[in-house]
Parts: C-alpha cells; structure tokens; sequence
C-alpha cells in the first residue's frame, strides 16, 4: 500500500508495456479521481485496450505501477478485483443460458440480493430496450443485443471502476446515444459506478 487517497481511484505511474523489447506503452502518468468519467482516444493499435486490460489486472505492466483503489494491481491483484467491474470487445456472458438467468448469475458473484438486485436489472433491461429478450438465450440474439446484456452484466455491480473497451461497438447510432445517457445516469444514481474508461473520443463529466 502506498499513501492512500481515498479520492483517487486509478493511479498509473510512469506505465509502460512491451513485447519483445517493442514498446506498446511507455511513460503514461495520470490519475482518475473519484466521480470522474474518463475516456482514451487514438488510433487502432494505440494501446487503448492494453491500458484497460493493464488496470484490471489482465496483462502485468513491463515497467510502473498502477494503484486501483489504494491496491498495487500486480502485488494486491486479489485485493484490487472487488473494485472493479469490466466489458471486453468481447462478451463475457453464457450463450446457451437465457438474458435474466445470465445477469442473475453475475448478480451472485457479486454477493448480491437477487430480490434487491433484480430491481436494477430491470430497470436496466428497460433502459436498454431489450426487456422483452430477458427469457431469450444470448446465442439467439442479435449481437447488439449481446452487446446491451453484457453492458447491464457490468453496471448491476457495485464496483468503484468500470472499465468498458469499446462499450458502443456493435450499436447502431440511437442506442450509442441511450448508452452515453445511461453510463452518465447510472453515474449520478448508482452508488459508485462513477469511472468509465474506453475507446471513444471524449473526456466528460464529474459529479
Ligand atoms: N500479445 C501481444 N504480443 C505482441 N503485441 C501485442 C500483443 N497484444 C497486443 N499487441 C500489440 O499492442 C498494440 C496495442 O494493442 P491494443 O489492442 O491495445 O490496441 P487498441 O488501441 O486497443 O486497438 P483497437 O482500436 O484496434 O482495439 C498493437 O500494436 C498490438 O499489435
Ligand atoms: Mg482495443
């Protein structure tokens, strides 16, 4: 542990990530501060995911460090995942089980109520427009869909870090705008669910 501000809940010093002596990354310093949205823009191959999947612990960075909630995500890997919630540019759910049985699992290993936690999931359901798809099994839908249940797999938990890489690929223009408004609404409503990295082109937002 290091100095722990409690207001910051990203911390990335002097980052850097190579593969065979090629740098992918190299020198990336910030913070993300609590309430803050923060998105990564560049090009393909610019190393957007690699920092998504260096700060949830998925890739071990070549040089720096990096502090999730306090906690070294290499040396506290362990302590750092209750903290962090995440959507990959692939999902992560069960194709052969339905939309409400997959959540109601995710919900489990968060340690949640189902009672409490299937009011959030219905509301999300709602928000996304696919309420009417929670009996359906995730292979019979369309991969936007796919994209929406995943999307509402990540924001039922708790965590203090959503970290989301290319949240809005595979949605058609109307449904990237209702995810911009639901991200920042469930912001502002949710608990914690206040940081949002990704593959889009802005920086937006504190509460
Ligand atoms: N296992 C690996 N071995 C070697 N190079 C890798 C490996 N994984 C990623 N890279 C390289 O790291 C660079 C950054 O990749 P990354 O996936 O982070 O880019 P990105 O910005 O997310 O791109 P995109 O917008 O296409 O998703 C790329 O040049 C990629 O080829
Ligand atoms: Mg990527």
């Amino acid at each position: 542990m290091i100095a722990y501000d409690p207001q910051i809940v990203v911390k990335c010093n002097n980052l850097g990530k190579s593969y065979y002596k090629h740098w992918i990354l190299k020198h990336v310093n910030f913070n993300l501060s609590k309430g803050r949205v923060a998105l990564i823009a560049g090009p393909s191959g610019a190393g957007k995911s690699t920092i998504i999947n260096l700060i949830s612990g998925v890739l071990r960075a070549t040089e720096g460090t990096i502090f999730v909630c306090g906690y070294n995500s290499d040396s506290d890997y362990e302590k750092t995942k209750p903290f962090i919630s995440c959507v990959w540019d692939t999902n992560s759910l069960f194709s052969n089980m339905s939309v409400i049985n997959n959540l109601r699992f995710f919900s489990s290993l968060w340690g949640q109520d189902w009672k409490q936690a299937s009011i959030k999931v219905y509301e999300l359901l709602q928000q996304f427009g696919i309420y009417n798809e929670q009996n359906k099994f995730i292979s019979n839908l369309s991969a936007g869909s796919q994209r929406k249940v995943d999307l509402c797999r990540a924001l039922i938990s708790n965590a203090d870090l959503l970290l989301l890489d290319e949240p809005s690929s595979l949605l058609d223009n109307k449904s990237k705008k209702k995810l911009v408004r639901i991200l920042l609404n469930n912001k502002i409503n949710g608990k914690n669910n206040n940081h949002c990295f990704s593959s889009c082109v802005s920086i937006f937002g504190t509460n």
